[in-house]
């Protein structure tokens, strides 16, 4: 009998099995009475081969040649071992002989996007430009105009099968740790980043935002006594600023624990999540990082066991030995913080750090202070390759310091009632972070923009597709 097969499974082992595969037609060449067919399924390909024989009419030959590219096909076949060996990861390493081929749906024979230009490696473009050979390089507004076809390439199939990992092993994590997955608001009656950037839009006549955190809400669920909470979900902020980082909506996987008595509590949990996280991904991802490695090389993440806490003054310190000056109670900006990455990467191996105790005029209002120094702050960024993926920190859980802290960022604490009155009805320390899921991905593949690791982008210039 025939069976179901994903082009993906297909190996020796079924060899002279009669498969059935549906996929997309990559591309299609015939002579006279031979025609070969490649057909993709989810970034994997393998070749199919018509033969006029007994059971192949010439009429199906010259069909299968026919085909329009990217038209999903159902091809029947014996699975057979080819000629030729095959270099590529996401190549299959069989054939398969057709008996039948069956177009289930024709796609246009003109497509605003070439599958095999968008798929083409860096390494060949780079090597192509050199040799002076003429190669489409496709742009990026090309690509996420016609994101439906740019996803179907291997790199893109991989690198949202790795992202929908990270969410899977984060959630695996916290659950297993006692966390309880909540689902906050995303109708706000005011800002809750204190400052930055809000999308306004008409609640029933009130004026309301889209959430720019689950900030307050995660910790007022602490202040109902979950204990530790932690959730998935959109997060929006209307950036300005066109950058190969910043996205006007972007998934927020944030958390919110108990602290019994130290915000190193936070940053040791945060360490493991992430140990895990980066463990899961190698383990389980394999071939998709492969898939991506073959069209955008990179480098595999250096991470240690233990994750490396430095302080701020720590780092202030490195940069000042290198000869990179920076304000010890201001903010690093794009270009120290990826100074400080190599910097860390050489002293330590690691691309992987928490930087803490930032200065407290930088952070956010509901931050808490340092104790022993209130110029400081319980706060930390952390960074992958030299740039930020989470930030989080102790919060003020008093509510009269809270008033006054609101105060000194200029926040109007009006916005802020429930918010703070929750602090008032008694609750436990904690402290949380938020981390940005695409960035994750982006910085754990060595990718060089956000939009790659956004299935559709949502930047100050796009919001289509
Ligand atoms: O640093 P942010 O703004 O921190 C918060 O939202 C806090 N409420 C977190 C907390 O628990 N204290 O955002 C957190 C993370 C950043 O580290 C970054 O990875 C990501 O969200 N992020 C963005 N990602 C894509 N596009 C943007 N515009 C982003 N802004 C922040």
């Amino acid at each position: 009998g025939r069976i179901w097969t994903k082009v993906s499974e297909l190996d020796a082992a079924l060899k002279e099995r009669n498969v059935l595969i549906r996929g997309r037609a990559q591309s299609a060449r015939g002579k006279g009475k031979i025609a070969f067919l490649i057909v993709r399924e989810q970034g994997y390909t393998v070749q199919c081969v018509a033969t006029v024989s007994e059971s192949v009419s010439k009429g199906l030959v010259k069909y299968v040649t026919g085909l329009s590219k990217e038209s999903i096909v159902d091809v029947e076949g014996v699975v057979s071992k080819p000629d030729v060996e095959i270099a590529s990861t996401t190549q299959q390493v069989v054939e398969i002989q057709v008996r039948k081929v069956y177009c289930v749906s024709k796609a246009a024979s003109v497509l605003p996007l070439n599958l095999e230009d968008a798929a083409r490696s860096e390494r060949d473009l780079e090597k192509a430009e050199k040799e002076g050979v003429q190669y489409v390089r496709v742009g990026q507004d090309t690509r996420l105009n016609n994101r439906v076809l740019d996803l179907r390439t291997p790199a893109n199939q991989a690198i949202f099968r790795i992202q929908s990992y990270v969410s899977m092993l984060f959630r695996q994590y916290l659950l297993s740790e006692d966390f309880v997955e909540i689902h906050t608001p995303k109708l706000m009656a005011g800002a809750s980043e204190g400052g930055s950037a809000v999308f306004k839009l008409d609640y029933k006549g009130q004026s309301a935002c889209l959430a720019q955190s689950p900030q307050l809400h995660k910790q007022m669920a602490i202040c109902a006594d979950f204990g530790r909470v932690f959730e998935i979900g959109p997060v929006f902020r209307a950036e300005d600023s066109f950058t190969h980082r910043h996205l006007c909506e972007f998934t927020g996987l944030d958390l919110e624990m108990e602290i019994k008595e130290h915000y190193f509590e936070v940053l040791d949990l945060l360490g493991e999540l992430f140990v895990s996280i980066f463990d899961g991904l190698n383990a389980k991802c394999k071939k998709e990082l492969q898939a991506i490695n073959q069209q955008y090389p990179f480098e595999p993440l250096q991470y240690l066991r233990k994750t490396l806490l430095l302080t701020f003054p720590e780092g202030v310190q490195m940069l000042k030995d290198a000869g990179v000056e920076v304000d010890p109670f201001g903010d690093l900006n794009t270009e120290s913080e990826r100074r400080l990455g190599q910097l860390v990467k050489e002293k330590y191996n690691t691309d992987f750090y928490v930087l803490h105790r930032y200065p407290l005029a930088v952070r956010p209002f509901y931050t808490m202070p340092a104790v022993d120094d209130n110029r400081y702050s319980n706060s930390f960024d952390v960074f992958i390759r030299g740039e930020e993926i989470i930030s989080g920190a102790q919060r003020v859980h008093d509510p009269d310091l809270l008033v006054k802290r609101a105060g000194d960022c200029g926040i109007d604490v009006k916005t802020l009632t429930a918010y703070i009155d929750s602090f008032r009805w008694g609750t436990v320390p904690h402290g949380g972070a938020g981390v940005g899921l695409e960035r994750v991905v982006m910085l754990f593949c060595a990718l060089n923009n956000i939009r790659k690791s956004s299935l559709f982008p949502r930047d100050p210039q796009r919001l289509a597709p």
